[in-house]
């Protein structure tokens, strides 16, 4: 039994699998409409969300499964001290599969050791966020025809944005990739994400504070979210939360071609006018997100 709680779980050739596979999904969903019938996920969130849990709820419901869980702690015996283990082994005797949200990093890892049940990791803390990955990354191979060969700057919290360390370490495995860090000081990508992904990897990166400067020279701009619930002090969230906002004129710096993805929900990082603008990619992310999650489901219950 797999689980998929670390985005290199999945091998690069695994991971090109899903992505075809959820295409086909997406163009054929007749073909799948039936194939999770009598099965069902149960959705774990300890966390807020909209998309994640949303849409792995709507990819089990299209692919005719069904859809328990709970969307806070508070709503589950956790508020009365139970651990994810106990929860995991209890969730096994209901559910075929889990994905579980938590502020603790590890915590879906965890489940894992204890789940009789393939579990995947809907974000752990400031940790990965591997299926957003899936998501980006279909999004960047629709948007660019390819995964390789592309400068991509990320750009706001690096440090505590979880989407970004796990979107860093899956496509680094492609050639070509360069990385622009674009992030006040006190939120750069932290230390392992450089020493143990990037340099080992010899994948070129530049750390910047500029993020005008960086704009013209790329392909693809991830915008992130100052993660507020990561902080330790309201003083420093209010100092950094607007320290980029991608508007109209800053868009006139970039190239024609160039693709805006923000794992979202968005703050003020983008101003609203830049939805029209056709390089905005973050709403067909979300979408996105339902096919690679019914393709990730699929995959981990041997039904593709
Ligand atoms: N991208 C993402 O994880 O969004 P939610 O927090 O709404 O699930």
């Amino acid at each position: 039994m797999r689980h998929l709680i670390d985005p290199l779980d999945f091998t690069k050739e695994e991971t090109e699998e899903l992505l075809v596979l959820s295409e086909d999904i997406r163009r054929n969903p007749e073909k799948y409409q039936d194939k999770c019938a009598h099965k069902k996920i149960a959705t774990l969130f300890y966390e807020p969300s909209t998309r994640t849990r949303l849409s792995f709820e709507s990819a089990m419901i299209n692919l005719g499964g069904s859809v328990i869980g709970f969307s806070s702690a508070n709503s589950s015996s956790a508020s009365k001290g139970e651990s994810v283990a106990d929860t995991i082994r209890v969730i096994s005797a209901f559910a075929d599969i889990t994905a579980i949200r938590h502020p603790k990093e590890g915590a879906p890892m965890r489940a894992s050791m204890f789940s009789s049940i393939p579990v995947i990791n809907a974000g752990d803390g400031g940790h990965q966020h591997p299926t957003q990955t899936l998501a980006d990354l279909a999004t960047i191979r629709r948007r660019k025809g390819r995964l390789n060969n592309l400068v991509i700057g990320l750009c706001g919290d690096l440090k505590f944005g979880r989407t970004v360390h796990s979107l860093i370490k899956s496509i680094s495995r492609w050639d070509g990739i360069k990385f622009v860090l674009i992030s006040p000081t006190e939120l750069k990508v932290p230390d392992y994400i450089i020493n143990e992904v990037l340099k080992p990897n010899n994948i070129e990166f530049e750390e910047t504070t500029d993020l005008e400067d960086a704009l013209g020279k790329l392909d693809i701009l991830y915008m992130t979210r100052v993660q507020k619930e990561r902080f330790f002090n309201e003083e420093d969230y209010v100092r950094l939360k607007d320290s980029y906002i991608l508007t109209e004129k800053k868009m006139e710096l970039a190239k024609e071609d160039m693709a805006v993805l923000h794992p979202l929900p968005r703050v003020n990082e983008i101003a609203l006018a830049v939805d029209k603008d056709p390089r905005a990619a973050y709403f067909e992310q979300v979408q996105n997100g339902m096919y690679v999650r019914e393709a990730l489901i699929l995959k981990l219950l041997n039904l593709a």
